[in-house]
C-alpha cells in the first residue's frame, strides 16, 4: 500500500479523487518541491516511460510532465497529431491498446474529454488529463498549492475567478474548491456561467465540505477574496468566439480597480497561463507584487510530479 493509495489510477478529472486523496497529492506536492530546492538528486522514474499525447499547443504542461519525469531517469515521448494517428486513421481505442503495452502512463491534451476517458480505459496503465474542453485538473493543483503557500490550509480560505466561468480552469476549480472546503466564487456573466450539472455536484460536494460555492456576475464579489483569479476570455479550439468573448467579459478584467475591490492589500492574482495582457489582466497586476501566477506556474512541475510518483505506486 502506498503512502497516498493512489496506484494505478488514472486522473481525468478531480470528481473522480475523494478529498483526502487530492490532500495526499498536495502534501506530496510540497515534499517534491522541498527536495527539489535541496538539490536531492533522486531517480525514481528509472526504467519508466511515458506518452506525452497533444492536440493542442501547450508550454507549461508539456514541460511539467517532461522534466519532472526526465530528471528523475523516465524516458517521456511527446507525441503531437502529426505524429500519430489517434482517431485519425486508427481508433482511440485501439491506439490505447498499443500504447499501455508499451507505455507505464499516458498524459493526454486536446478536446474531448471521451477521449482522454477511452485512453484509460483501454490501455491499462494510469492515464492523466493534461487539458480537455471540459476540465484541467493538473492545473487546479497547482493553484491550490500556491494558494495555500501563501496562506496555509484552502479551507475556509476565499478564491475568486473571474472571467469565462463556463471554461476548464473555471469548472476544475469549482470542483478542488468543492471538495476542499475552499469558498469559491465564479464572477462572469449570465452567458457563461458553468453548466448546471456540475454546479450541483459540487453544491452536494461543497455541503459536505463546507465550501461555499456562489456564482455571481458582480466584481463585487471579490471583497475579502485570498485570491482573485483568471484565465484567456478565449480558450483553444474556441478562437471563433473571440469577438463575443471580449465584448462579454471586458468588464471583468483584472486591473487595479477590480484588485482594489477585495479591500485587502494581500490578496494575491493567480493566472494559469497563458495571459493576454491588457484584455483578461492588465500588465501591472500580472506583472505586479500581488501576482503569484510564476510561483504556480512553477507549481505545475511539482504537483505533477506528486501525481505521477503516487500512481505509479513510487510514492
Ligand atoms: N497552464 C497551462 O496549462 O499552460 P500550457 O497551456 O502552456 O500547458
Ligand atoms: N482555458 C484555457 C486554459 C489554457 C491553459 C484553454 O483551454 O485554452
Amino acid at each position: 500500500m502506498t503512502r497516498s493509495g493512489l496506484k494505478g489510477r488514472s486522473l481525468l478529472t478531480l470528481l473522480d479523487y475523494r478529498a483526502e486523496e487530492i490532500r495526499s497529492l498536495l502534501d506530496l506536492s510540497v515534499q517534491v518541491k522541498k527536495e527539489k530546492q535541496e538539490g536531492k538528486i533522486q531517480q525514481r522514474f528509472t526504467g519508466r516511460t511515458l506518452a506525452l499525447l497533444f492536440e493542442k499547443r501547450s508550454t507549461r504542461t508539456r514541460c511539467a510532465f517532461e522534466t519532472a519525469f526526465g530528471e528523475e531517469g523516465g524516458h517521456p515521448v511527446f507525441l503531437s497529431t502529426q505524429d500519430i494517428q489517434l482517431g485519425a486513421k486508427e481508433s482511440v481505442e485501439d491506439t490505447a491498446r498499443v500504447l499501455g503495452r508499451m507505455f507505464d502512463a499516458i498524459q493526454f491534451r486536446g478536446f474531448k474529454q471521451t477521449t482522454v476517458e477511452t485512453l484509460a480505459r483501454y490501455s491499462g496503465v494510469p492515464v492523466y488529463n493534461g487539458l480537455t474542453d471540459r476540465f484541467h485538473p493538473t492545473q487546479a493543483l497547482a493553484d491550490i498549492m500556491t494558494l495555500e503557500e501563501n496562506f496555509g490550509p484552502g479551507q475556509g480560505k476565499k478564491l475568486c475567478f473571474t472571467g469565462d466561468g463556463r471554461n476548464n480552469v473555471a469548472r476544475s476549480l469549482m470542483v478542488i474548491c468543492a471538495k476542499l472546503g475552499v469558498n469559491f466564487t465564479v464572477i462572469t456573466p449570465p452567458e457563461l456561467v458553468p453548466d448546471k450539472e456540475l454546479v450541483e455536484t459540487c453544491g452536494r460536494l461543497a455541503s459536505e465540505s463546507g465550501a461555499v460555492i456562489r456564482i455571481s456576475p458582480e466584481t463585487a464579489e471579490v471583497e475579502g477574496a485570498d485570491a482573485v483569479y483568471t484565465d484567456v476570455w478565449t480558450s483553444m479550439g474556441e478562437e471563433d468566439k473571440k469577438e463575443e468573448r471580449r465584448r462579454l467579459l471586458s468588464p471583468y478584467q483584472v486591473n487595479a480597480v477590480l484588485m482594489a475591490k477585495t479591500g485587502r492589500k494581500d490578496t494575491i492574482f493567480l493566472h494559469c497561463l497563458p495571459a493576454v495582457k491588457g484584455e483578461e489582466v492588465s500588465a501591472d497586476i500580472i506583472d505586479g507584487p500581488a501576482s503569484r501566477a510564476w510561483d504556480e506556474a512553477e507549481n505545475r512541475k511539482h504537483t505533477i510530479k506528486a501525481l505521477m510518483l503516487a500512481t505509479l505506486g513510487l510514492d
